[in-house]
């Protein structure tokens, strides 16, 4: 099977993309030489590359040791001994420097931009952890975040950093059934969250909803609730909920608030993702580790520059925003954007328009967002002056070569790189991309592992792949922002990374690297789904429909999709004497986005009486897969115990 997904895509011979001489002559890393002579120090001695690098952050206290790994504990220090402050890398030790620097431009989605300064930006971050000790917050309690792309998501988690305490964002997209589940599970104190969100214009409630959960989340003693717009009467309940306006302005809170100096290893922050199974589980990330690895990327990776506009255009609530709009930004003292809105409203020159206004020198986004723009034509492009951009990335999933072209060239009109980067939410920060100023791009490849990252390509036995064979992605030891653990779940930690090639950090993705050591990334081996760039997992799905009262059992599968990559396909048997029609295929896809949130809702549902099945009851996915990408040939069938059904399904199919 990995093998196949292989073939097909070498057969297409690629061109390779140099950096422009100006280009290269003003990167950090110039040659592809440089790189290599770097990338070999950092695997040969790991130590003495990490400890060169972690003098450009400022510690309270340096570090006794730099690494350690226990493999049987499954245990991995980085810094230990040191102690350091996420918030005060990113603020304090700018102001002296850059105190009037625009450190975060905040775009609405309609209406007036908002600018912080490195100073403003730290007087209001002061404030607000002194509003968070006010209410006991201490070192180690967690703090939820459920709001839109709004400064004071930034500022919030600036301020829980600085005090220690470990902040759990919740994308605003996901239900508020999701976000009971993440309370819960990590047993927050206090909620923030907003009263309302934008979305073309209207003002939707947010904190209104989220009314219905609180009940359940015991754990909660406060929640704060950002007045995002005028137009919405919000519920506060006197004793538990307060204003954030109230209570940052408030003269009886201090403008200073003093970093504390926080252990190395003390977790920064929980994120859930999905995985194969069950629900999703909390990603914790360590704080001198995280902070070292997102700094350093960001200064590779996107080349940084002292005089750079930077706009990553991913959603906070993802781990692509936590690092590279918030911390690995503002730990080199770069100006970052945050965006409210869509890419399309109120037209589809949105992005571009942005990228004129503030003239946007390095530009991060997904490929489905290439896609999308894609498809409107060029013309909405030409309206506005891109000249200011210099360098382009991609996250989120593999970019097809034709997006990569139409991105190349008529995004950065055929001068700027573009960096592949591959990462996961587990890994904290980029792991496999090219450096801009000394790697030749091949379209599709996210290159080369960045310094002291391991990483090979092992076939099912546990082997090393030939060149150009297909194999699974494993990181053979630790880096500095690897997750640390699973929230409260060990056992998953053990069995989701590191039980399939013992001791050794299992992706979950296929890979391949062809004669000249380029990887190229297949994508999920496992039953995680790209959606638009949002990870989903199809059991999560598949649980969301069964437990509506009509569903007797349901089967989620990948379909591929022109603009989202992949598409959610569903097939459901319904209860004896229930029949399927438009009106319950709405009725299920607003019961899954209610138990997850929108971006779940399946694309299609195919009702059927049956599934295939092995003889042992095993739903046959693989064959659904197939079926759902309008496949003729679905493969052995011979293991069926119900082989008649695959007729039927394929002759039954809901295209696109
Ligand atoms: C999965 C992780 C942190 C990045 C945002 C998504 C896929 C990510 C690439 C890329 C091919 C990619 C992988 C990975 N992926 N970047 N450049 N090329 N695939 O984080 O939600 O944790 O998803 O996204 O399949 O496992 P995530």
């Amino acid at each position: 099977m990995i093998k196949k997904r292989i073939i097909e895509s070498v057969s297409k011979k690629s061109k390779r993309f140099s950096p422009s001489k100006i280009f290269r002559e003003n990167a950090h890393i110039k040659s592809f030489e440089e790189y290599l002579k770097l990338y070999q120090e950092s695997i040969e001695n790991p130590d003495l590359f990490w400890a060169k690098q972690a003098e450009e952050l400022d510690w309270f206290k340096k570090w006794d040791k730099v690494s350690s790994w226990k493999k049987t504990k499954l245990e991995c220090k980085w810094f230990e001994g040191g102690k350091i402050n996420i918030s005060y890398n990113c603020l304090d030790r700018h102001l002296d420097s850059r105190g009037n620097k625009t450190a975060l431009i905040w775009e609405p989605e309609v209406g007036k931009a908002k600018k912080y300064t490195y100073k403003e930006l730290h007087k209001v971050v002061c404030r607000f952890s002194n509003v968070l000790k006010k209410y006991g917050v201490k070192k180690g309690d967690r703090v939820c975040f459920y709001m839109p792309m709004i400064p004071e998501l930034t500022i919030g988690m600036l301020a829980c950093v600085r005090l220690g305490a470990i902040h759990s964002v919740v994308f605003g997209g996901f239900s508020i059934e999701s976000l009971k589940d993440r309370i819960i599970d990590s047993k927050a104190k206090i909620l923030i969250t907003s009263n309302a969100s934008l979305r073309k214009g209207k003002s939707i409630p947010m904190k209104n909803n989220v009314d219905a959960i609180l009940g359940d989340c015991k754990s909660l003693k406060k929640v704060v609730v950002v007045k995002r717009a005028d137009d919405i009467d919000t519920f506060m309940k006197k004793g538990r909920d307060v204003w954030w306006h109230k209570e940052v302005d408030s003269n009886n809170i201090d403008d200073f608030c003093k970093a504390k100096e926080i252990d190395s290893e003390h977790p920064a922050f929980i994120l859930y993702t999905s995985g194969t199974t069950g629900k999703p589980k909390g990603v914790v990330h360590s704080t001198a580790g995280y902070l070292m690895y997102t700094y350093l990327t960001f200064k590779y990776v996107f080349d940084y520059k002292e005089e750079d506009i930077f706009w990553c255009t991913a959603d906070i609530g993802w781990i692509t925003g936590h690092s590279y709009i918030v911390y690995g930004p503002l730990a080199n003292g770069a100006t970052t954007i945050m965006f409210e809105g869509v890419p399309t409203y109120p037209n589809p020159d949105r992005y571009w328009e942005i990228v004129d206004k503030y003239k946007v020198s390095v530009f991060y986004t997904a490929p489905t967002v290439v896609r999308a723009l894609e498809r409107f034509g060029k013309k909405w492009v030409e309206k506005h002056d891109l000249s200011s951009l210099r360098l382009l990335g991609s996250v989120g999933e593999p970019i097809n070569p034709d997006a990569w072209m139409w991105y190349h060239q008529v995004i950065g009109k055929g001068k700027c790189p573009i960096v592949d980067t591959w990462w996961q939410t587990e890994t904290g920060g980029i792991l496999i991309t090219p450096l801009p100023g000394a790697v030749d791009l091949k379209p599709g490849s996210a290159c080369f592992p960045f310094f002291g990252v391991k990483a090979s390509v092992l076939t099912e036995e546990g082997q090393k792949a030939k060149k150009g064979e297909g194999g699974y992605l494993v990181i053979e030891k630790p880096w500095p922002s690897m997750l640390r653990t699973v929230y409260k779940n060990p056992k998953r930690f053990k069995d989701t990374y590191f039980n399939k090639f013992p001791g050794m950090y299992f992706t979950n993705d296929g890979v391949k690297c062809d004669e000249d050591g380029y990887f190229w990334i297949m994508g999920r081996m496992d039953d995680v789904v790209n959606v638009s760039g949002h990870r989903l997992s199809t059991a999560e799905v598949e649980g969301a429909l069964v437990s509506h009262g009509s569903v007797t059992e349901a089967a989620v599968v990948p379909m591929p999709h022109k603009i989202k990559g992949s598409a959610l396909y569903a097939f459901v048997t319904l209860k004896k004497g229930l029949s399927g029609g438009i009106d319950l295929i709405s009725e299920l896809r607003n019961h899954v986005g209610f138990e997850i949130g929108p971006i779940a809702k399946p694309d299609r549902i195919q009702f059927t009486n049956e599934l295939p099945k092995t003889r042992s009851g095993k739903i046959m996915r693989r064959i659904l897969k197939a079926i759902a990408a309008g496949k003729e040939d679905v493969g052995n069938t011979m293991t069926l115990a119900n082989p008649e059904v695959v007729k039927k399904l394929k002759k039954e199919r809901l295209p696109l």
